[in-house]
């Protein structure tokens, strides 16, 4: 029987503080009326400090996970697509493995910038329909405020923070995901990047006097490189799944600039409101903002059963990339056993981490001393002579 992969849960979260295009005059040489009127850009979310990118990622995840009758535990795999992870290693995607208890779930980071998400909903899509897994939970999730140059008027004003997620499950109604195209082109590397930090330029007194660790964008060639592939990786994708223009019901465009959207639309001739936008809310959320336009424009009614959606984003790398989905409206009715069950097992997840870091510190108590072997009174005689 032919398998499918659709979305049965969602979920967003996004930091408290709100910050505002006037409270950003007073930080760097900018205007309101410039944001607004060469981004659409009006307020972002940035996140606190007890807040980063695995918090925000689990928070999300944990609201995609509510909406359905499953439990961490039957989760297979989960993919956070981020271009600021927690942590060079280890995955962002096993922290938030371990906060909601997917004990036996793989888990990894997806780098893609900001076309992470359509590249993790496709890598999740097929491993489900080739059968080697039931459930996944992809996320995109950024703190993207951690790595601006709050000096740089050319950047500081475009991002903002946030996440979101979905779960994705296996079933024979068919729909779902219907096809994507994913491209890349590392010649333009140089024109979107954070350069230090990685095994190239390790952090360094020079690299952090040089500001080598923060985002640095060259603004004109992105936004004409984005024009260019929105359009035609969009009907690239909607022509791979069997369908034309016409049968969209909604476009999900990352959410990078209001005039690269209208642009796209120019370019497909399709009419401004078929697209989903809320930039003017959030900024640029990266590998974010398609999920987190894709919840909003569920909890509106803008996607309703039935509808045909492509979601089309580009980012660093270069990256970029399509994905066309049936959005069929599979649900996962959650009942009090469902929710019971799943509180039961969140809890008994926390106390088997709680246990399995104590065990690991008695082991190494016990066990990690003897592995060395002991040095004599002789040897240590020897060392410090
Ligand atoms: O997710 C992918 C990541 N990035 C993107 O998608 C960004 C794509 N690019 C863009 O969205 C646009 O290129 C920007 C919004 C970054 C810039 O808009 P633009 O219309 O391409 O402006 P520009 O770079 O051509 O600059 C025009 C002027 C410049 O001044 P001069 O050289 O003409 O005197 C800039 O210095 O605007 C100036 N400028 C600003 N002025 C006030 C640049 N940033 C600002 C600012 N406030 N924040």
């Amino acid at each position: 029987m032919a398998r499918y992969a659709h979305i049965i849960g969602w979920g967003m979260a996004v930091p408290e503080r709100v910050l505002t295009n006037q409270e950003l005059e007073g930080m760097v040489d900018t205007s309101d009326e410039w944001i607004t009127t060469r981004t659409g850009i009006r307020t972002r979310h940035i996140a606190g400090e007890r807040e980063s990118t695995a918090s925000l990622a689990t928070e999300a995840a944990r609201r995609a996970l509510r909406m359905t009758a499953l439990s961490a535990i039957e989760l297979d795999l989960i993919i956070v697509a981020t271009a600021s992870p927690e942590h060079l290693f280890p995955a962002t995607a096993c922290l938030v493995q371990d906060a909601i208890g997917a004990a036996r779930a793989g888990a990894f980071d997806l780098s893609a910038a900001c076309t992470g998400f359509i590249y993790a909903l496709n890598m999740a899509a097929q491993a489900i329909r080739s059968g080697s897994i039931q459930h996944a939970l992809v996320i995109g999730a950024e703190t993207l405020s951690r790595l601006v140059d709050w000096k740089d008027r050319n950047t500081c004003v475009l991002f903002g923070d946030g996440a979101g997620a979905v779960v994705l499950s296996a079933s024979d109604v068919p729909g779902g995901v219907l096809s994507c195209v994913m491209r890349s082109d590392g010649s333009g590397a140089n024109l979107l990047y954070v350069a230090a930090g990685g095994s190239r330029y390790p952090a360094s007194p020079e690299t952090v006097e040089k500001g080598m660790h923060t985002i640095r964008m060259n603004g004109r060639e992105v936004f004409r490189f984005a024009t260019r592939v929105m359009a035609s990786s969009t009907r690239e994708a909607v022509s791979l799944a069997g369908l034309q223009l016409e049968d969209i019901e909604v476009i999900i465009p990352h959410q990078a600039n209001r005039r690269i959207i209208e642009s796209a639309a120019r370019g497909l001739k399709l009419p401004l409101d078929r697209f989903l936008i809320n930039i003017d809310r959030y900024g640029n959320t990266s590998s974010a903002s398609i999920p987190i336009a894709l919840c909003e424009g569920l909890a509106d009614g803008r996607i309703n059963p039935g509808d045909h959606v492509v979601m089309v984003a580009f980012g660093g790398g270069l990256t970029w990339g399509a994905l066309t989905m049936e959005w069929v409206g599979v649900e996962m009715p959650v009942t009090p056993r469902a929710r019971w069950r799943r509180r039961f097992l969140r809890r008994l997840a926390r106390l088997r981490s709680f246990l399995v870091r104590i065990l690991r510190k008695l082991e190494g108590l016990l066990w990690g001393a003897r592995s060395h072997p002991r040095s004599s009174a002789k040897d240590r005689r020897r060392r410090h002579e």
